[in-house]
Order: structure tokens, then sequence, then C-alpha cells
């Protein structure tokens, strides 16, 4: 150690031994030197039982030839520098321990700078470690954090939608409950019309209750008048007669109030042409549902139960313009118009009409000047719309030509937006409308509609050539089929 020791050097000098033959014994240790005077020992006589212990004796036995008082202070300076020796050496030792002991203290200062400088080692790596950490800490905090916002920015969003959706639903909630008011109010006014509509028909029946006596009574009367034979023959059968056109009438009427209270049932049923609402006893032109044969719905159509014996369905009418007739191939396919006015029943109705069973066709015009005038085929019937509906017409008859202004049997029929004609041109574009056009063909119904009397010739009105060639203006047209066998 890095300690040096303090060495008191010491001088020992034997009290008992002071004449100068006493030898002196010097010892060099270092810096220190240690003398030691020992007694004399040719003075003494070797003994056979002298021995070398620590415990205190006699060096030599006293020789006989010696002063034995001399001898006693000998050993009493030797007992005295022995104690001297002796707390000499109790402090050396102590000296020594002492010095011992801060050297341990020393020495564990030192064991303790060691460990504190490994503790520090230890404790930076800490450190470090433990900065490390943080560090990576700290990142995961930022992704959290990041994730958490990224999260939220989502929640926003969410509950933006959820508003958006609230209000949405908000507004159909009103817009039901505005339903249901208006449905509130349909309802009463269906149930008023009804209860107008029962009152209506009670009325009816009173009246035909009426009627019906009143017939019981003419009849009573007419027997009663033929009872009294002897009576002017001539005026009773003029009063017969004018009373049997009475009771004829009063039937009538009675068939009339007849068909009105069971209108409703003649409704219900449907009919698959205008020929079997005839035949069922209605006889005044109108508008009716039919339902085509292999027809799911039923088709509103215009009625002629005049013409020839009525009973005519009428698959075309033009007569004021009002409705154009320049369409698409999907439009004449479904028809369009008002079946009270102008319109095209459709050609899909057209078919299925003509070929449940054999058909006649009944064509009428009218001119600007009010000519009338027809062609009439026994037999008319247009194919499928996989065929582009084909037109088949023969036994032509009428007034309207003398030559059948319809295009020959097979030809397809045409669209300004399906061109099947037999011209390099469009005839649907340029004679306008959609027909069976050929090349382009004498006739076209479809044109169109130009008013008045005008000397113009235009190919894209309405067309029947053989009646009036090219230049003629229809005011009216009206195309109409019935079975054959009606
Ligand atoms: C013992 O030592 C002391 C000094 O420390 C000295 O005065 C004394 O005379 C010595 N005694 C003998 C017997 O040498
Ligand atoms: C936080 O998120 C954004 C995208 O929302 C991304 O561009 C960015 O790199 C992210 N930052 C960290 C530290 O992950
Ligand atoms: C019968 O009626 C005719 C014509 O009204 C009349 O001229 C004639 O006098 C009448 N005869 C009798 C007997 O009333
Ligand atoms: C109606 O349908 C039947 C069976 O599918 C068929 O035989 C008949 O020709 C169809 N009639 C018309 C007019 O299309
Ligand atoms: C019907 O017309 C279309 C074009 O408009 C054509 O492609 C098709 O071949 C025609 N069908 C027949 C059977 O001719």
């Amino acid at each position: 150690m890095g300690h040096p020791l303090v060495l008191v050097c010491l001088a020992f000098l034997s009290t008992a031994v002071i004449d100068s033959e006493k030898r002196q014994h010097r010892v060099q240790h270092g810096p220190c030197s240690y003398t030691f005077i020992l007694p004399e020992v040719e003075h003494c006589l070797p003994s056979k039982d002298f021995q070398v212990t620590n415990s205190l004796q006699r060096d030599s036995p006293p020789s006989p030839d010696q002063d034995p008082a001399r001898g006693e202070r000998m050993v009493e300076s030797l007992e005295a520098a022995t104690e001297n020796n002796t707390r000499w050496l109790q402090k050396l030792e102590s000296y020594i321990q002492e010095n011992v002991r801060s050297g341990m203290e020393e020495m564990k200062r030192s064991t303790v700078h060691t460990h504190t400088a490994a503790m520090l080692e230890i404790g930076t790596n800490l450190l470090s470690q433990s900065a490390e950490q943080t560090r990576k800490l700290t990142n995961v905090e930022t992704q959290v954090l990041n994730q958490t916002s990224r999260v939220e920015i989502q929640l926003l969003e969410y509950s933006l939608v959820t508003n958006r959706l609230e209000k949405h639903i908000l507004q159909q909630n009103q817009e039901i409950s505005r339903l249901n008011d208006k449905n509130s109010f349909l309802e009463q006014r269906f149930s008023a019309l009804e209860t107008r509509h029962v009152k209506e028909l009670q009325g009816i029946q009173r009246e035909k209750r009426q009627l019906q006596e009143l017939l019981e009574r003419q009849s009573r009367l007419v027997t009663l008048l033929q009872g009294s034979s002897s009576l002017n023959s001539t005026l009773l059968q003029r009063q017969q007669a004018v009373l049997t056109g009475t009771v004829q009438q009063l039937l009538a009427m009675v068939t009339h109030c007849n068909d009105i209270s069971t209108q409703p049932k003649v409704e219900s049923v449907i009919f698959m042409d205008c020929a079997e609402i005839f035949r069922s006893g209605v006889t005044e032109s109108g508008v009716y549902d039919i339902r085509p044969p292999n027809s799911t719905h039923a088709v509103k159509v215009f009625c002629d139960m005049q013409t020839r014996g009525g009973g005519w369905t009428v698959i075309q009418h033009r007569r004021d313009g009002a409705v154009d007739f320049h369409r698409d191939w999907r439009d004449y396919k479904m028809g369009f118009g008002d079946p009270s006015g102008e319109y095209w029943v459709g050609n899909d109705v057209i078919h299925l009409i003509t070929t449940s069973k054999e058909y006649t066709l009944h064509v009428q015009l009218k001119d600007a000047e009010g000519n009338e005038a027809t062609s009439y085929y026994d037999h008319f019937y247009i194919d499928a719309e996989d065929k582009n509906y084909s037109l088949h017409s023969r036994g032509f008859s009428g007034t309207a030509g003398r030559t059948s202004s319809l295009s020959h049997p097979g030809t397809m029929f045409s669209t300004k937006d399906r061109d099947n004609d037999r011209c390099s041109c469009k005839c649907a574009q340029m004679a306008s409308g959609g027909w069976w056009f050929e090349a382009c063909g004498p006739s076209n119904l479809n044109g169109i509609y130009y008013a008045g009397v005008s000397n113009v010739v235009r190919y894209n009105g309405i067309k029947w050539y053989y009646w009036k060639g090219p230049g003629l203006i229809t005011t009216m047209s009206t195309m109409m089929v019935r079975p054959v066998d009606f």
C-alpha cells in the first residue's frame, strides 16, 4: 500500500548495562535501525539448566565469586528493563495494531472505491438502458397517440354520418306522416263516394220498380182494351199500336236500368275484345277494358258499337293531331295516346287479338272537305315481335280506292329506330311515324297530321294513296278489327 509506515526508531538501551564492555547489536532495517545491548555472556557462567524462556529468569546463576548484592541489583535492573521492554512492546503492538487498523480501513476504503466504480459503471449501463427503454416507450406512446387520433377522426366521421342518417330518417318520418294524412283524406273521400254510389244505386232500383209497376198497369190496360172489342176497332188498333210502342220503349228502359245496376259486374268480367263486350249487351260506344288472349294485364280501348253492327275494337285513331305519332319501336310495341282521343293500341295487343282467331279490318277515312271513305279486309293479322310484326291482309273491298293501299303481305313494321323496310332509305324517318313500309309503300296512316285544305303535296303526311293520291289531307282515320264470325 502507498501508505508508508511511520516507523519510530527505537533504541533500546539496556539500563542494566552501563559499562562499556557491554556489546551493542545494531540491526538496520530500511530507514530504521535497532540497537540492542545485550548482557555480557562471559560474565555469566553457562549452566546446565540455562534456557531461554519468556519468563523472567536469571540470566545466569549467581556465581559464588560474585557479590550477591550486585547480582540482585542486576536482576532488578533486568526486570525493569524487561518491564520497559514489555511496555515498549505493548506500545509497539498497539501502534502496529493501530496501523493495521488504519490500513484495513484504507483497504476497506479502496475496496469501497472499486465497488463504487463498478457500481458507477453498472449505474451508467442502467441509465443508458433505461434511456433506451424510455425512447422505445416514447415511440410506442406516439404510435398509440397516432392510433388514438386516427380512431378519434373515424369516430368523428361516424358521428357525422350518423347525424346525416338521423336527419334523413327524420325527413322520411315527416314524409310518412304527410302521406298518412293524405291517405286518410283520400279514404274519407272514397267512403263519401261509396255512400253516394250506394244511394244512387238505391235510387235507380227504386226507379226500376216504379217502371215495372207502370208496365204492369199498361199491360192490364191493353188486355182491358182488347177485351172491349165492340169499340171502334180502327181507333183501338191505333191505340194498341201506340201502346205497344210505349211498352217497347219501357222494356228498353228497363233493360237499360238493368244494365246500369249490373254495370260493376260487367266491369269485373274481363272481355277479350269489343265484340264480346257488345255480345254481353253493351251497345254504347266508348272506352272499355279488355284483356287480349294470353295477356296478363287489361288494356283500355275504344269500342265502336255503331258502325256496321258495332263490336269493333279500335286499334288506331287520328282526328286532331293532339298526339305525336313519330315515336320509337318500344312506344309502338306498348301503345300510346289516349283511347278516348288519338291513340295506337300497341303492336303486341294487335298481334294477340288478331291471331287468337280470324279477324277483319275496317279502315275509315275522312278528308279535309268532309268526304268519307272506307277500306275493308276480310282477313287481317300481324305476327309477333320476333317477326317484326309482319302484316297479313287479304279480301280487300271498299270505297277508298279500287286497290288496297296497305303494303304487301309479309311487310315488316318499321319505326325511326328500327329500319325494316325494303328501301335503301329509312322510310320511317322520311315518311315519319311507325308503319308497314315497303319502299316506302302506298300508305301511312301514322304520318304527320296536317290540318286544313292545302294543295301542297306532303310525303310525310297521313297517306292512303289509292284513295286520293299522294296529296291527300286526311283529317280523320280509324283502324278497327272485329272477329270474322261476329
Ligand atoms: C526505564 O525507562 C525509563 C524511560 O522510559 C527510564 O527513565 C528508566 O530509568 C528505565 N529503567 C530501567 C531500569 O532501565
Ligand atoms: C401517424 O399517422 C399518419 C397517417 O394518419 C402517418 O402518415 C404517420 O406516419 C403516422 N406517424 C407515426 C409516427 O406513426
Ligand atoms: C171509328 O173511328 C173512326 C176513325 O176515328 C171514325 O171515323 C168512326 O166514326 C168511328 N166509328 C164509331 C162507331 O165510333
Ligand atoms: C296463347 O298461348 C298458347 C299456349 O302458350 C299458344 O298456343 C297460343 O298460340 C297463344 N295465343 C296467342 C294469340 O298468342
Ligand atoms: C327484325 O328487325 C331487326 C332489325 O330491326 C332485324 O335485325 C331482324 O332480323 C328482323 N327480324 C326478322 C325476322 O326479319
